[in-house]
Order: C-alpha cells, then structure tokens, then sequence
C-alpha cells in the first residue's frame, strides 16, 4: 500500500459519490456492475467515487479524455500491478507482469513485448486457422450449442501451442485437461473469498497442504503439474539452443530474451510470464469471441456485409487492412489500400466496444492525482470505467446499437471515426496498455473468418443474452447460445 507519508489533506474538493453506506454499493455493483456503474454516470456524469467495506474509495470515470488522464499516472503515481496482485497474484505469480510495478515490471515488459508485436503474431495467422476449422468441424448441425466455450477450446490450444510452443501429442493432451482446471480452482469462489493472510498461510503450510478436501490443497496440486511441465520445457529449450533459435513461440523468446545487463530471465520468471498469458488472454479473447458472434448473429445487415466480403473471393477477403497495415485475417494478401479499414476488422472493434469483457483499467495512487478538476488523494483507486467510456453517446453515439460502421471513413465522417478511436478502449491505456493486444486482435479476425466462410450461425434464442460477471470478466449469460450449418458453397474444411 501507499505510504503514509504521501497521504495528506487534499486542497481540492473529490468526485461526488453516493451517500447510501460502502456495504450497500458493495452489494449493488456485486449483483449489478454495470447497472450500479451506469447509475453513478447518470447522477454524478463522467467521474464519480465509488466506496467499498474495508477498500480505499475508488474513483472512476467515463470518457476518453478523463480516462486519458488515469492512463498518465502509468509515468508517475499509478500503480496498476499492486491492484491487481491480491486477486491474481496466486495464479500468476508474484514475478508476473500484470503484478509487477516500477523498474521490475519495465524489465519484464520488455522482454514480453517483443514476441507479442503485430509483426511476430502475424506469421501465426496460419496455424490459428488451422486451429479455429478443426474446432467448428466438430460442431454439431442445427442444434442450440454455446459458442463461449468452444471459443475457450481455440483460445487455449493457441496459448498452448503458440505461446508455449508445445507440439508433443502426450503433453498437448495433459495441458488441454490441466489448465482449465486449474484456472476453475484458481477464480473458485472457495478459493477466492479465503482472506489473503488465511490464504498465503494455507498455501505455504506442508501440513494443510496435505488436506485433500481443501481449495487450497487441490489448487496446489493442480498448479504443482501444470509447473512440472513447464519447468520441463523451459529447461528443454535451454538445454538446445540450437534447436529453439528462430522458434516464433513465445516460450522460446523469453528463454533466448536478455535485460540491459545481459541477464536472461529466471526459470520462474518465465514460468510466471507463460502463465500470465494465459491468465490475461485465453478467457477475455474467447469472450470477445463469443459475443462478437452473439452481435452478429441479432444484427442482420452486419452479418449479411461481413460474410460478403469473407465470401466475394481472397482478395476482397484478405485485402487491405487497418493503419496497421496487415490484412482482415492477418493471412497475407492486400488488394485495398494501406490506412483503410476492412467490414473485418470494423466488426471485431465493434464487437470489443459493444460488449467489453473487462470491467475496468483501475490504478492504486501512491501519491495524489489531478484528475478532471479534482484531486485525489494518495491510497485511492483510480480506474478508467472501460464500459462507460465505450458507451459514452458523445463517442459513439446511439451506443447500444452494434454498429461497425462507426469505424469506417466510408460510413461516417472523418471526425466521428477519429472521435470514436480516441475512446476505443477495450485493452485499456497508457504504459499498461494490454500486452497481448494484437494477439488477441489477429485471432479475432482469423476465427470469425474461418468459421462464418464454413458456416451459418443463427441465435437459438431471440433475445439479446443478458451480461453477467464470471470472477472479472462480463460473459454472456447462455454461452453465446447458437445453431450452426454447412455454409453453401463455403470454403472448405
Ligand atoms: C480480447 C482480448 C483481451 C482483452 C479485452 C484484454 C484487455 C486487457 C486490459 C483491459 C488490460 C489492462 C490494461 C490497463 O490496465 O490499462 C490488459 C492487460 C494485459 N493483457 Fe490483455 N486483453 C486481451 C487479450 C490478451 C492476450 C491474448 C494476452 C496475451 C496472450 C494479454 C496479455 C495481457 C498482459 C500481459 C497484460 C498486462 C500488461 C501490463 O500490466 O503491463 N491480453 N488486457
């Protein structure tokens, strides 16, 4: 936590904020985030305190320039790592970059970021595909099947063969059982609602540690055999060098990977890295998924464009795509010029916007902030609420529509769209910006692609899927519920 040293009387007066007691909002925002979040907007507008039983005060706003302001506090006071520690840290470890803050988390982020980059993840396009067509052809046809987690199956084989570099049939079958059970043990509500000291004391206690029945024991276990094989492989690759130089996996980056002084990274700081990844960008990538697909599937004239473009031959389907310069899919080929953006990839900014799966980008002040006229007081949270500025009617207006024309300089002026980029933020900001951005971004557009040339999908249900909060994300409440077919005429398996 801060140090008391820094705290002081502010001289300028906090956001508002309701007057009902910490333990009401704290019941309010548990059985409605979003709900409690909207209703904070439209007493108080775009900054407003939130208060929590036991918490410091949290502070959030809810437009692009305000959330601009809490991502400049990356360069001085905010410390997004010691937030996120407590809830994560057992997982990921405390060697982790989503925990670390300072010069450690620049040292690690340094190196993880280089086999992130566009350009690294690019050459992956192809095995993703390979990946999304052997998925959507064990689909069953015209029945109601939820999409989430078949999503969840892309995302992880990804994770496991392109982020961990594991091809071995034997180990591949090991991983594709343990990782999901363990990230289930980790986000239990048994293992989570343990107070962190009762917790750390169970998880570093041999004798407790031997109770089979505790969350903490079978959490333990399954984290023990995830890290045997991890271990394995990172010493594996060590062991040959030769063999792993020029890999593209990211397992074999971070072991060649050296800091400023020519050190590499420890065995557990790699192991800690590997499963950030996977902590960070297996679930929120599948989520995306599943309700960019749910989207579609209520939005006819957005479904009906897409499927034209991914169907009317590879150029228009593989063309020219984004500032970033990389095509739709990410899979080679660009017909339509640099700077334009694809139905494509409008879909996928479009599907992040309306339906974000991250509640919010929150920093833990170690001194005091200016912050919209206001100033906020060392020890607080700061956050940028990410579904209130991605449904700020200034930015995007008519919000609730899922409109990805509203990206595209064709569609809407110049201003709107450059408007509605500035308030893009679904992978938050400033330096903690997501690591895993273009990852995610690639195997979006890859998997939407690859299934909607195979097949239809259709809702199984009408209505719109209500948002729930699964541990800290919002998922859709069936699964992304939907009926798929053999497309016409679609690509091949
Ligand atoms: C659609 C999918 C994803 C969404 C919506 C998402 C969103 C976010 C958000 C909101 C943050 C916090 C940013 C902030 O505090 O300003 C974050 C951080 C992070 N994400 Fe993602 N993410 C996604 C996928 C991924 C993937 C695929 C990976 C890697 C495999 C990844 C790795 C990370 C890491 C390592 C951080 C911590 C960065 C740091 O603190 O320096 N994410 N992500």
């Amino acid at each position: 936590m801060p140090s008391a040293a820094h705290s002081r009387v502010p001289s300028a007066p906090q956001p508002p904020g309701f007057r009902m007691p910490p333990a009401a909002q704290v019941a309010r925002l548990m059985a409605d985030p979003l709900g409690f979040y909207e209703a904070g907007r439209r007493r108080f507008g775009p900054i407003f305190t939130l208060r929590y039983p036991g918490l410091p005060p949290e502070v959030c706003v809810a437009t692009a320039e305000l959330a601009e302001e809490v991502f400049a506090t990356d360069g001085g006071p905010g410390r997004a790592g010691e937030m996120r520690r407590a809830f994560i840290g057992p997982l990921v470890g405390e060697e982790s970059l989503l925990c670390l803050d300072g010069d450690p988390w620049w040292r690690h982020r340094r190196l993880v970021s280089p086999p992130l980059h566009g350009r690294a993840v690019a050459s992956w396009a192809d095995r993703i595909a390979e990946i999304a067509v052997a998925e959507a052809a064990r689909w069953p046809v015209g029945v109601a099947m939820p999409l989430r987690p078949a999503m969840e199956r892309i995302t992880l084989e990804v994770i496991i063969r392109v982020v961990f570099g594991i091809e071995d049939a034997r180990r591949l079958g090991a991983l594709r059982t343990l990782l999901p059970r363990l990230m289930r043990l980790a986000g239990s509500a048994a293992l989570v609602r343990i107070p962190p000291n009762a917790r750390e004391r169970a998880l570093a206690s041999p004798l407790l540690l031997r109770a089979g029945v505790l969350p903490t024991t079978r959490y333990v276990r399954a984290r023990d055999e995830v890290d045997a094989i991890l271990y394995d492989e990172i010493a594996r690759r060590r062991a040959e060098p030769d063999a792993t130089a020029g890999a593209s996996d990211v397992l074999s980056q971070l072991v060649a990977a050296r800091d400023e002084e020519g050190a590499p990274l420890t065995g557990r700081e790699i192991r800690d890295e590997l499963m950030t990844l996977l902590a960070a960008g297996h679930e929120t990538t599948a989520t995306s998924l599943a309700w960019t697909f749910e989207r579609l599937v209520r939005t006819p004239h957005a479904m009906d464009s897409l499927v034209a473009e991914l169907t009317s031959g590879p150029s228009a389907a593989r063309g020219g795509s984004s500032a970033r310069g990389d095509s739709p899919t990410g899979r080679g080929g660009s017909s339509a010029g640099r700077g334009e953006t694809s139905y494509l990839d409008a879909v996928v900014k479009e599907g992040l916007r309306a339906r974000p799966v991250v509640l919010g980008a929150p920093r833990l002040l170690d001194d005091t902030a200016k912050i919209g006229g206001y100033e906020i007081p060392a020890g607080w949270y700061l956050s940028a609420s990410i579904p209130l500025v991605l449904s700020d009617p200034e930015a995007f207006p008519s919000p609730e529509l899922f409109r990805p024309e509203r990206f595209l300089a064709e569609a809407s002026s110049p201003e709107a769209v450059a408007r509605a980029n500035r308030a893009w933020i679904p992978f938050g900001g400033g330096r903690r910006y997501c690591a895993g951005a273009q990852l995610a971004l690639l195997e979006m557009r890859v998997v939407l692609a690859e299934v909607l040339r195979r097949v239809t999908l259709t809702a199984a249900r009408p209505e719109a899927e209500k948002r729930r909060l699964k541990n800290v994300t919002l998922v859709p409440a069936r699964s992304a519920l939907v009926i798929a077919r053999p497309r016409e005429g679609g690509a091949s398996w």
